[in-house]
């Protein structure tokens, strides 16, 4: 084998991923600065790839919206959202050398206990000391010191002056729970309806780690279902027979608890995944994770330990791949209940409820106000008009704010106050047709770098072919960076150079990404094509150029080496039909010739 020995998966990956331009340390002129990373023209043209995968999935065919907000929001967002308060991580600083290092990293690194992070802070501070836990930079124990919580959002200044304090998202739900009043018009107030956003998140990270796995700046995919929870189910009929590995809290809690082998129906009718929706969207990622190349062997969903879920969630799994003899998470599948549309109509200054019609209309006692304009118009002149509107807003959200002598609003940034005795504040009995009520989220979140460190993780390969040992990546048609590389088989022949640019423009023009390569020897062509995923080689040869008729080329499949000779104005159509799995490539020997091709050996 290739490999270098004593390697770890992590070190092959990040050799490759840096020799063949995947992804590298950024800003490496200057230093680096840990956490931040550059995909190279492979890695952008496979990140790309699998966003498009996601969107297809995830917005297209579930028929939702996507948006693009802003990377940098105000911060009053950040304290509704509660990450202003409540997104920490634990920080314990070396006496020594000054290095700051989660503290629970430190005792999972070091000890046999998997969730440090969901432990309270002065356990975590009795266990450094437990287990005489030192810093790894310059073995100084840590014993004794402080364990403090860190923000981990990025701050800034908006506009010069610095008046304005905003953060760079956390994550890129925020954009999308904000924008709530505005993108409930576009799905015509009815529920359930879905939004999704793909782009960059900041985490400043105490430690940032395994290369593109935890970094300070990352893309998500997210997807928050807005539902009615007394009314809308999933369609989860679709996904009912998708098998899972499923790994519950319990059995994480159980020394000899282990995976639970089960399909997505039955998970959720034994009450094992205790959210529909949840199973819904654990059945589709199962799928779209099979589509685009992920190893289902080293792949599970692992259920949060109550100690372990964020702020917002009630019940939350992740999906975990294995990568370098340990799991990382690449998507997390949260039930956000109302937290977020609640804490911002709370905090913000507009209306994110949803008002659903009931099926047969009701009688009810209802808090309303008649405002008496003949004292609030020449108390408060020309505001009068919007102090009657936004006292009528706010007894429908909150008629306890009557209850006291007088009812503050707020209007245009000031505070007014207004004698509750002018509201004509009264219950009414009225035959109502509905209600507001305020939304449910159901999020599936991916992270987008994670994945495609998974996909190069669980892709590459080695082998042998004829006597010559290779490294290729065994990445889907579906996400591989190139679709196909074209190659005269000599450089110094003008037919058969030309005749590859043919080739390469046909192919392109069928929408297909190509690169064409004339230099090396062909074995050295094909192997750089394999180490970088491109499923599909052609190559112009002599013995394919005819007199008269159609002219041929040969077209290889990266994995098994397997190749045939086909009509050169079939070569697109061919390779979108294996592409798409409407052929096996192996099956298309027996229509077309086969090449003699070295036999491979594992
Ligand atoms: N929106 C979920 C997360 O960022 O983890």
């Amino acid at each position: 084998m290739s490999t270098e020995e004593g390697q770890t998966e992590g070190e092959r990956l990040a050799e490759l991923a840096k020799r063949r331009g995947f992804f590298f340390g950024s800003s490496g002129a200057y230093g680096g600065v840990a956490g931040f990373y550059t995909f190279g023209p492979q890695g952008a043209a496979l990140k790309s790839n699998v966003e498009a995968a996601w969107r297809d999935r995830f917005t297209v065919r579930e028929g939702n919206y996507e948006i693009e907000a802003p990377t940098i929001m105000p911060e009053p967002v950040f304290e509704a959202s509660g990450h202003l308060d409540g997104f920490d991580d634990m920080l314990v600083e070396c006496p020594d050398c000054t290095k700051a290092h989660r503290a629970d990293h430190l005792i999972e690194d070091t000890t046999d206990i998997e969730d440090a992070e969901s432990l309270p802070i002065d356990e975590v501070e009795a266990l450094i000391v437990e287990y005489d836990l030192v810093c790894p930079r310059c073995q100084s124990a840590l014993g004794g010191e402080p364990v403090e919580s860190f923000n981990l959002m990025f701050d800034t200044n908006i506009g010069p002056g610095s008046t304005s304090s905003g953060y760079l998202r956390p994550e890129t739900a925020q954009g999308i729970f904000v924008e709530f009043p505005q993108i409930k018009q576009y799905a015509r107030n009815t529920l359930p309806f879905g939004v999704t956003q793909i782009g960059r998140a900041y985490r400043n990270e105490i430690s940032p780690r395994k290369r593109i796995v935890r970094t300070r700046e990352f893309t998500q995919a997210e997807l928050e279902q807005f539902i009615d929870p007394e009314r809308d189910t999933p369609a989860l009929d679709d996904v009912a027979d998708v098998a899972v590995t499923l790994y519950p809290a319990q059995q994480q809690q159980n020394e000899n608890g282990g995976y639970i082998e089960i399909t997505v129906g039955e998970a959720v009718e034994s009450g094992l995944i205790g959210n529909r929706w949840i199973g819904y969207f654990i059945g589709i990622a199962q799928q779209w994770y099979e589509a685009i190349g992920v190893d289902t062997n080293r792949f599970r969903f692992r259920q949060h330990l109550s100690g372990e879920r964020a702020h917002y969630a009630a019940e939350c799994w992740d999906a975990e791949s294995e990568v370098d003899e340990d799991w990382i998470e690449i998507a997390g599948f949260a039930y956000r209940g109302e937290y977020d549309l609640s804490k911002h109509a709370e905090y913000g200054d507009d209306d994110f409820s949803i008002f659903q019609e009931y099926e047969e209309s009701k009688t009810v006692e209802r808090a309303v106000v008649d405002p008496d304009m003949s004292v609030l118009g020449p108390k408060f002149g020309a505001q009068a008009g919007d102090i009657k509107t936004a006292l009528e807003t706010l007894v429908e959200r909150d008629p306890d704010a009557f209850s006291g002598d007088t009812v503050e609003i707020e209007l245009d940034g000031d505070t007014v106050a207004v004698d509750t005795d002018d509201t004509n504040f009264h219950i009414e009995t009225q035959t109502v047709n509905g209600e507001h009520i305020t939304p449910h989220v159901i999020e599936p979140s991916f992270g987008i770098d994670r994945t495609v460190y998974t996909l190069l993780a669980h892709g590459y390969q080695e082998d042998t072919i004829g006597d010559e040992n290779r490294t290729y990546l065994s990445l889907s048609p579906n996400v591989a960076p190139t679709d196909v590389g074209v190659f005269p088989l000599v450089s110094n022949v003008e037919q058969l150079v030309e005749r590859a640019k043919d080739v390469v423009s046909d192919l392109r023009e069928a929408g297909l990404t190509v690169i064409s390569d004339d230099s090396g020897s062909i074995g050295r062509r094909y192997r750089r094509q394999d180490e970088v995923g491109t499923p599909f080689c052609v190559t112009v040869d002599r013995d394919g150029i005819e007199d008269e008729g159609v002219d041929t080329v040969t077209v290889r499949q990266r994995d098994t080496g397997q190749q045939i000779r086909a009509p050169i104005t079939l070569v697109a159509e061919l390779i979108q039909s294996v592409q798409s799995g409407e052929v096996i490539f192996e099956n298309l020997s027996n229509t077309y010739d086969g090449v003699e091709w070295a036999n491979k050996t594992e």
